[in-house]
């Protein structure tokens, strides 16, 4: 057995740009700052060859850095950061601008190597968190154990179940309110150990590549993540209807049953916009094929789906039969696309359909091929491609995948399957996901995933895979998907109700409000459960998921607008408390409520026979969404949550966009679910929060000409002032979503306005069309307590306004809300509601 070696001292080093090489005995470590916050360190040892996935951008501007060499280190600064270099032995410590200590290699350790092994050992102080690495059982909070990247179908999620289906290694540390990012750019089997081996030390290591990591100062944990997403790509818009509401069974079968599943979606005014087709509408699980008996007529079968508002999405495994007589096999054979052993003979594995080959996705000709075998299907009508089984996972093997001795590649690049491994779904992804591009060109694809890597968001949505329907596993599912998001994935769900094992009502009833909440809202269960439809546990349960499903359309343009920043700025829309109050500590643990953005926190019940929980409120004051009942935050309460009733509140100071909202419109069809002509803008003033905005997105939910600018934003903002409640629409983008008028709701005003002034605004607007980080604190460059020239009377209504193009304004005393129509006109408009007379 190898021992295991330390680097050593340095013997020389030098500099090229804002490159530092340190030559040791054992190899040179390379530091590159490609931004000032953003440091790459590479350990290069003799024979090694580099890992060439296109899993990073390395398209960076050259800063300039200063280095000075005091004795025993060297120092770099690059204006956010100072990274000390001792230099013997080879140690780095990062500083931030006040020379506070961020982080550093273990005194004993740092760079380690032991055979082919490679990590680095890094000091861990007792108050130090750790989140992110992608799919993981357990809590919000990853230290205490050892994680390993290697994706895995792995049965059932047990607390101690690792690694499953994703590995991301990434990992954000968070210490007294700042954080940190590393991101170990390795593909072979990976670990992070985060106190494990020892309780005062954290690692990451592998047992093959290269040690090449990237250090991402914060202290913001924002700013970590969007440095993450310019470095492993961000998640493209998802078309609209990938976000409403979509249904699933492990199988719809045969084609009458998925009919009548949608029907009934209809007849009982739920909303839906999808429906799956799992791996029986396949020819003896024959990919890209249909069953002749089940599914005769595809292609009227999503016609029909279609004229009720359809979209279907169909499973695609990476498994192909073995069988002479079938067309894929055949082409995968004649065009040599399947993955083999070193010997020449192709690796089977056993899978749905039996003994089946493999694509080799590493090959960008295989990946062309697999993405044109899409094309049948989209001709069929086929809207969404879902890709499981891509870990790959094989039946009846040790290991449960592939041989890892199997090789990848074209000749001369050839890697075998232990450095492939973590890459094969994310490859077959990459694979569908421009095929579909292809295939369909201008149209946002929607691919679906249960396996990937680092950057899978460029590609896929990701679900959490096989879960069971256990309360435990409804509690799980909300670290899990905090966490897949902290690690750069914004799109992302759980099986509503449950996969494996039967569901029940009440259970349902409680997964159907928590995904109501998630990026990715999808009910799906395994072959040979009980039925899991909204409706399958009886009228209260159904009563309660018509509710909560509604309730997800009417939060879609919501919704909509976190994607556009996810896309934007790398954030994730579904986050932990600690990611808007990382200084509270409260929030570094939690995981059993979560934020929507960042004015609405969701706080699921995910026990039996409970009608209250805690929910903790943080800084700030919050609002009941249901009663509006206001809270100071910095504490717990314990709230009403009867069966029917989700916990949720709003941020004092909240501007949320909202679909006008009964009803059940599918998100892609141009009618009030798509938030344009049913949009309502809330806003919830509170004389603490002087000033807040929100970005509203839109554009036509299903091209890529957003990509191209075609889109519009609307800058909303909210101010308290002496003189009253201000509120500013300023438009910019070129994208019209055939708007006449705004329609406005204000929350909590106790009194009636004086009056209501409507006028043209400042419109500064088009200058500040470019999000970029941090969008949470955008510029506010209207100044309160102005009134701007040429404001008018706004038409005080004593009635509440029906009229489809009536301006005006109508105060509830009961419900202490204030309606308000105004035509849409300028780029920038101003509404001012005098609270008191002049
Ligand atoms: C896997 C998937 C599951 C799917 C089943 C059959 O278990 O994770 O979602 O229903 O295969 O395709």
């Amino acid at each position: 057995m190898d021992k295991v070696q330390y680097i050593g001292a340095v013997l020389h080093w030098s500099k090229q740009g804002n490159t530092l090489s340190f030559l040791t005995g054992s190899g040179a470590v390379q530091m590159t700052a490609l931004a000032p916050d953003l440091i790459r360190v590479r350990f290069l040892r003799p024979g090694q060859r580099e890992a060439d996935w296109e899993l990073i951008n390395l398209d960076w501007p050259e800063i300039s850095i200063q280095v000075q060499e005091t004795g025993e280190e060297v120092t770099v600064f690059t204006g956010e950061l100072t990274v000390r270099v001792g230099l013997s032995p080879l140690r780095l410590s990062f500083y931030d601008e006040q020379n506070r200590l961020i982080g550093r290699d273990h005194p004993q350790g740092g760079i380690f190597w032991r055979g082919s092994r490679v990590g680095c050992w890094k000091e861990m102080p007792g108050d130090e968190h750790y989140y992110g690495l992608g799919e993981k059982t357990g809590f919000l909070d990853r230290r205490g154990r050892r994680w390993v990247m290697w994706n895995t179908d792995n049965l059932p999620h047990l607390p101690t179940t690792d690694p499953l289906y994703q590995s991301i290694p990434f990992l954000l540390a968070l210490r007294q309110g700042r954080a940190y990012g590393i991101f170990f750019h390795n593909t072979w089997r990976s670990y992070f150990d985060l106190g494990k081996d020892a309780s005062d030390r954290y690692g990451f290591y592998a047992d093959g590549g290269e040690l090449d990591y990237f250090f991402i100062y914060g202290p913001d944990p924002k700013k970590v993540l969007f440095r993450y997403g310019q470095l492993t790509g961000r998640a493209p818009l998802p078309p609209r209807w990938a976000l409403g509401y979509q249904q699933s069974r492990y199988s719809y079968y045969p084609a009458t049953r998925v009919l009548e599943v949608a029907r009934r979606f209809r007849e009982r005014d739920i909303p839906a916009d999808v429906i799956y087709l799992d791996i029986h509408y396949m020819n003896q699980f024959r990919v890209f094929t249909w069953d002749p008996q089940g599914f005769p007529a595809p292609k009227r079968l999503l016609n029909e789906l279609a004229e009720m508002g359809f979209k279907v999405v169909t499973i695609v495994d990476p498994g192909v039969k073995k069988d002479e007589g079938y067309w894929v096999y055949a082409e995968g054979i004649s065009g040599d696309y399947f993955c083999r052993y070193p010997n020449g003979e192709p690796y089977v594995g056993e899978v749905w359909p039996g003994p089946a080959l493999f694509p080799d996705f590493s090959q960008a000709r295989v990946r062309r091929w697999w993405g044109e075998l899409h094309r049948e299907l989209l001709e069929a009508g086929v809207a969404g491609i879902w890709n499981d089984m891509n870990e790959p996972s094989v039946f009846n093997v040790a290991g449960k995948t592939m041989d890892l001795t199997v090789i990848h590649g074209e000749e001369g690049r050839e890697r075998t399957h232990a450095e492939v491994h973590n890459l094969y779904g994310f490859l077959m992804t990459r694979a569908t996901y421009e095929g579909l591009l292809r295939l369909r060109p201008g149209e946002r694809p929607f691919v679906l995933t249960r396996s990937g890597f680092a950057g899978i968001q460029r590609y896929a949505a990701v679900w959490t895979g096989d879960n069971s329907s256990w309360w435990e596993h409804l509690a799980m599912a909300m670290p899990m998907l905090l966490n897949l998001g902290l690690s750069g994935v914004p799109l992302v769900g759980s099986d509503i109700g449950g996969f494996m094992e039967d569901g029940h009502g009440e259970l349902f009833a409680r997964w159907i409000q928590l995904g109501a909440f998630c990026p990715f809202m999808r009910t799906h269960s395994a072959i040979d459960t009980v039925a899991q439809e909204p409706w399958s546990f009886g009228p209260e349960v159904e009563e309660i998921a018509r509710r909560y499903i509604k309730l997800r359309y009417r939060f879609l343009p919501y919704w909509y607008s976190l994607f556009w920043e996810a896309y934007r700025a790398g954030l994730p829309p579904m986050r932990p408390l600690l990611w808007e109050y990382p200084a509270d500590p409260v929030t570094w643990g939690l995981d059993d409520e979560f934020l929507v953005g960042k004015d609405l926190l969701v706080a699921p019940v995910y026990r039996p026979a409970i009608d209250q929980r805690q929910v903790y409120l943080p800084a700030g004051t919050w609002i009941n969404y249901w009663t509006e009942e206001r809270y100071a935050g910095g504490r717990y309460y314990s709230v009403a949550a009867p069966l029917d009733v989700l916990p949720l509140f709003v941020r004092a100071g909240a501007i949320l966009p909202l679909g006008a909202g009964s009803s059940p419109m599918t998100a892609g069809s141009n009618s009030s679910g798509n938030g344009h002509q049913g949009l309502i803008l809330h806003f919830y003033p509170d004389p603490e929060v002087k000033e807040s905005t929100f970005l509203l997105y839109e554009d036509d939910g299903h091209s890529l000409s957003y990509q191209e600018g075609h889109f519009l934003e609307t800058r909303l903002r909210l101010s308290w002032a002496e003189d009253g409640i201000r509120i500013s629409l300023e438009k910019a983008g070129n994208y019209n979503p055939g708007r006449t008028f705004w329609q406005l709701e204000v929350h909590g005003l106790d009194r009636e306005p004086a009056a209501v002034l409507v006028g043209p605004g400042r419109g500064d607007g088009e200058k500040e069309a470019t999000v970029e980080w941090p969008v949470a604190s955008a510029e506010i460059s209207s100044a309160p307590g102005q009134r701007a020239a040429g404001h008018r009377p706004c038409r005080r209504s004593p009635v509440p306004l029906d009229g489809e193009d009536d301006a005006g304004w109508f105060y509830d005393r009961k419900l202490a809300r204030l309606f308000l129509r105004v035509p849409d006109q300028d780029r920038a408009q101003e509404i001012w509601l005098q609270l008191t007379a002049e």
